[in-house]
């Protein structure tokens, strides 16, 4: 079996990607310095597949304990590198934390990554690299916008990092995964989203508002340029999500990548405002959720969607779930975690 490193193997794609790759044979093991998830999310791994995956504690930035985990582990014939603090807002505040974690953490990895000529790499990238894009739905050649956040540019100088390094090096090939919205949670319940820190992102306020840990939601805006006035997104189910890794890490084992860096957007392809979020969520569930109409959110664009096309045409991957699916499961997981 391939043995597959996966750093932040404990957040909530890193966890749902082990899932599919252990399914698809593979033997991943994680690195994971747990900043914003517990490791036993890896107990639910094993629940649904039957194998406790290892976490190893270790901070990206600590370059010596990375370089001794690479010597430990030089069998290691693949990465995904999810790993990275990711709150918008939390960015804009602490702007230089998130330039050490998730610009020189990604460093000191592909410094590893390098050294040990490692053939395949998979960058957790996000649409957020778009920043306000003026045509949509945006394609993997529409241009980098102005980064709206401190963390949105840490993905933008990730990928260039990426072809900086591809350019003087022959040894690895990467893949650049652009995501859209993740949500959702497993069909089978055991595995969601689980952050330490508060939910900021839609589906889990709306969840949360749902089942009375939060007075109720609050629709950031109704007075922009879309159809119903609220902001549209790609909503992208976490297992089609996970799926798409694995398929990456196939396209570039098989050597199907024409180019050292190939890119994807990860999304379904189409937009749902938020007010069409939660009617979704109160069909799919029956549940009737509190929410009201408040102000803007600062750096909140008006709408973003993906052309997936690319993805479905070389990776063979097309997502099989909807918003109404994300909802139900999403539900199904808030009820249990
Ligand atoms: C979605 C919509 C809000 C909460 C973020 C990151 C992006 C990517 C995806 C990683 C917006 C509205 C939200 C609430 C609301 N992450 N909203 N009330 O900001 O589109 O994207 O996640 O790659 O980089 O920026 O996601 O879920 O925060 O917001 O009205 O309490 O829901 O205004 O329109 P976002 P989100």
């Amino acid at each position: 079996m391939k043995k597959i490193l996966v750093t932040g193997g404990c957040g909530y794609i890193g966890s749902h990607t082990l899932v599919d790759l252990l399914e698809q044979g593979y033997d991943p093991i994680s690195i994971d310095n747990l900043v914003n998830a517990d490791e036993a999310i890896l107990d639910n791994v094993a629940a649904i597949t039957g194998r406790r995956v290892p976490n190893y504690r270790i901070d990206l930035c600590e370059e010596e304990a990375l370089r001794s985990f690479f010597r430990q582990h030089d069998d290691i014939e693949g990465v995904i590198h999810f790993a990275a603090l990711k709150s918008v807002g939390e960015s804009v505040e602490q702007p230089l934390r998130y330039y050490r974690n998730n610009v020189l953490g990604m460093v000191n990895l592909l410094e590893n990554v390098r050294e040990l000529q490692i053939s395949s790499f998979i960058f957790s990238s996000s649409c957020s690299v778009y920043g306000n894009a003026d045509e949509l739905p945006v394609t993997e050649t529409t241009p980098f916008g102005e980064a709206e956040s401190p963390y949105a540019r840490t993905k933008q100088i990730g990928e260039q990092l990426i072809h900086d390094l591809a350019r003087a090096t022959a040894g690895t090939r990467f893949v650049l995964l652009r995501y859209f919205n993740p949500a959702g949670a497993h069909d089978s319940g055991r595995l969601g989203e689980a952050p330490i820190n508060p939910a900021s992102n839609l589906v889990p306020v709306i969840t949360e508002a749902a089942i009375g840990k939060r007075k109720e939601l609050v629709v950031f805006g109704d007075d922009y340029p879309t159809r119903d006035g609220s902001c549209v997104r790609d909503y992208i189910h976490i297992m089609d999500l996970a799926d798409a890794h694995t398929k990456a890490l196939k396209f570039l084992i098989e050597g199907k990548n024409a180019g050292q860096v190939e890119t994807f957007n990860l999304g379904i392809g189409e937009g749902v405002s938020v007010l069409e979020a939660v009617h979704a969520f109160e069909e799919s569930t029956g549940e009737k959720l509190p929410y009201r109409i408040g102000p803007r959110r600062p750096g909140d664009v008006d709408a973003v969607y993906a052309s997936n096309e690319r993805a479905a045409r070389l990776l063979d991957w097309r997502p099989q779930r909807d918003i109404a699916e994300i909802m139900r499961t999403a539900w199904e997981w808030e009820k249990v975690r």
